[in-house]
C-alpha cells in the first residue's frame, strides 16, 4: 500500500485504497482530471481545471465523466472491501470542483458481481486497434446496459443502417478537428512519446493504431490533412466494430456528466470481465452541430455523451497508459 493513513483509523485507509482504485479510471487525453482530500471521514472528489481540455471539451463535460469514472471506481472498491459506499453527488453549490463525497458506511457482503469488477480495475484498457469480426450476442449487450445503467442514463446499440451514419459524423469530426491549429496543439500537448517518463497523456504507441498508420506526434501537431486520413481509419473501425453503443442522459448538467461517467465505467469494467474491448469515438460530439446530427441518427432522447465500439480484442491488450502517483492526487488534510 503506497499511502498509509497516519491515524490508522480503519475507514480513512478504505477511502485511501479506493483512491487507488479511482485513478485506474479512464479519462479523455488521459489528462485524469481529478484531486482527492481525505477530510475527517470523507474522501472529497475534485474535479482539476488545470487538467481541463479547454478545446476539445470546453463545457468541461468530459473532465467531469472522467471524474464520474473515477467515482465508479472508488464505490467499487469500497464495495469490494464489504462495505456499503455513501455518497453525494455535488454536495455544495458553492463549490463546483467538488463533484463528489463518499464515505464507508455499514458492512455488506460483497457480491460476486462487485468482485468481479473489482478485479476488471487494472486490467480494462482502451483498445484503439481493430476487433475481431467475432460477433457480440444481443444478449451479452443487453446484460452489460441493464448491469451498467443508471438514473436518468440511457444506452443503446446502434442498428447497421445508425452505425454507417455515425461512421460518416466521425470522419466529419476528424476533418474538422485536424484543421484546427489549437485541436492540433492541445493534442500535441497530451500525446506523450515512446520512452516518455511522463505520468499522464496517450502514450504515442496506443495512439498508433497499431502499425497501420503511421501517426506520429510530429504529424499531429504539423498536418492539418492528417484528419481525412485518420478519420477514413476511424470511420472503417466503427462499420467494422461488432458493436457501436452511444451513452446518453435525460439533462445535459453536471450532474448529468457524473452519472454518464459513472455508467460509462460500470460499462467497461462489466465489458472487460467478459473478455471485450472499448474504444472511443467522442469527436463526433465534441463538435455541437455534429452532436445534434448524432441525437438525431439514434432518435432515443436527447444528449449523447459517449460513443463507443466494442467488440473482441485480435491482439492482446495493450501496455497500461500511465498514471500519477497517489501521493500527487490526494491530500490528507489531518
Ligand atoms: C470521457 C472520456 C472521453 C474519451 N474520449 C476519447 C476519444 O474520443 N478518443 C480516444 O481515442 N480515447 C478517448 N478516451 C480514452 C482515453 O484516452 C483513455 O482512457 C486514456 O488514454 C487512458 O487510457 P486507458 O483507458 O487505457 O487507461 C476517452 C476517455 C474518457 C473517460
Amino acid at each position: 500500500m503506497p499511502v498509509l493513513d497516519a491515524s490508522r483509523d480503519p475507514r480513512r485507509q478504505i477511502l485511501i485504497n479506493a483512491v487507488a482504485a479511482a485513478v485506474m479510471a479512464p479519462s479523455s487525453h488521459n489528462s485524469q482530471p481529478w484531486r482527492f482530500r481525505l477530510v475527517g471521514d470523507t474522501l472529497e472528489l475534485l474535479a482539476d481545471p488545470r487538467r481541463h481540455l479547454t478545446v476539445i471539451d470546453p463545457d468541461r463535460r468530459q473532465l467531469v465523466q472522467s471524474c464520474g469514472c473515477a467515482l465508479f471506481n472508488a464505490q467499487i472498491a469500497v464495495r469490494a472491501m464489504g462495505h456499503e459506499d455513501v455518497v453525494t453527488v455535488m454536495p455544495d453549490p458553492e463549490q463546483p470542483d467538488l463533484l463528489a463525497t463518499i464515505q464507508v458506511g455499514a458492512s455488506v457482503i460483497t457480491t460476486d458481481a462487485e468482485r468481479a469488477l473489482m478485479r476488471a480495475i487494472p486490467l480494462r484498457r482502451t483498445n484503439r486497434r481493430p476487433f475481431a469480426s467475432r460477433p457480440v450476442a444481443l444478449s451479452d449487450t443487453d446484460e452489460l446496459f441493464t448491469a451498467a445503467r443508471r438514473p436518468g442514463v440511457w444506452m443503446g446499440r446502434l442498428d447497421p443502417d445508425q452505425k454507417r451514419r455515425v461512421g460518416e459524423l466521425v470522419l466529419r469530426a476528424d476533418r474538422a478537428q485536424y484543421r484546427d491549429p489549437a485541436f492540433r496543439a492541445e493534442l500535441g500537448r497530451w500525446l506523450a512519446a515512446t520512452g516518455s517518463r511522463r505520468t499522464d497523456g496517450i502514450p504515442f504507441a496506443e495512439k498508433e493504431y497499431g502499425s497501420v498508420m503511421p501517426f506520429s506526434v510530429v504529424r499531429a501537431l504539423r498536418s492539418p490533412g492528417l484528419g481525412s486520413e485518420f478519420g477514413k481509419l476511424e470511420q472503417e473501425r466503427v462499420e467494422g466494430s461488432p458493436v457501436v453503443t452511444v451513452i446518453g442522459t435525460a439533462g445535459d448538467s453536471p450532474g448529468h456528466w457524473l452519472a454518464a461517467g459513472q455508467a460509462l465505467e460500470a460499462l467497461l469494467l462489466g465489458a472487460t470481465t467478459r473478455g471485450l474491448a472499448a474504444a472511443y469515438l467522442n469527436q463526433a460530439l465534441e463538435i455541437p452541430i455534429l452532436r445534434r446530427d448524432v441525437t438525431n441518427i439514434i432518435d432515443r432522447g436527447e444528449h449523447p455523451q459517449m460513443i463507443l465500439r466494442l467488440g473482441y480484442p485480435v491482439e492482446g491488450v495493450g501496455h497500461p497508459a500511465p498514471r500519477r502517483d497517489l501521493e500527487d492526487v490526494l491530500l490528507i488534510v489531518d
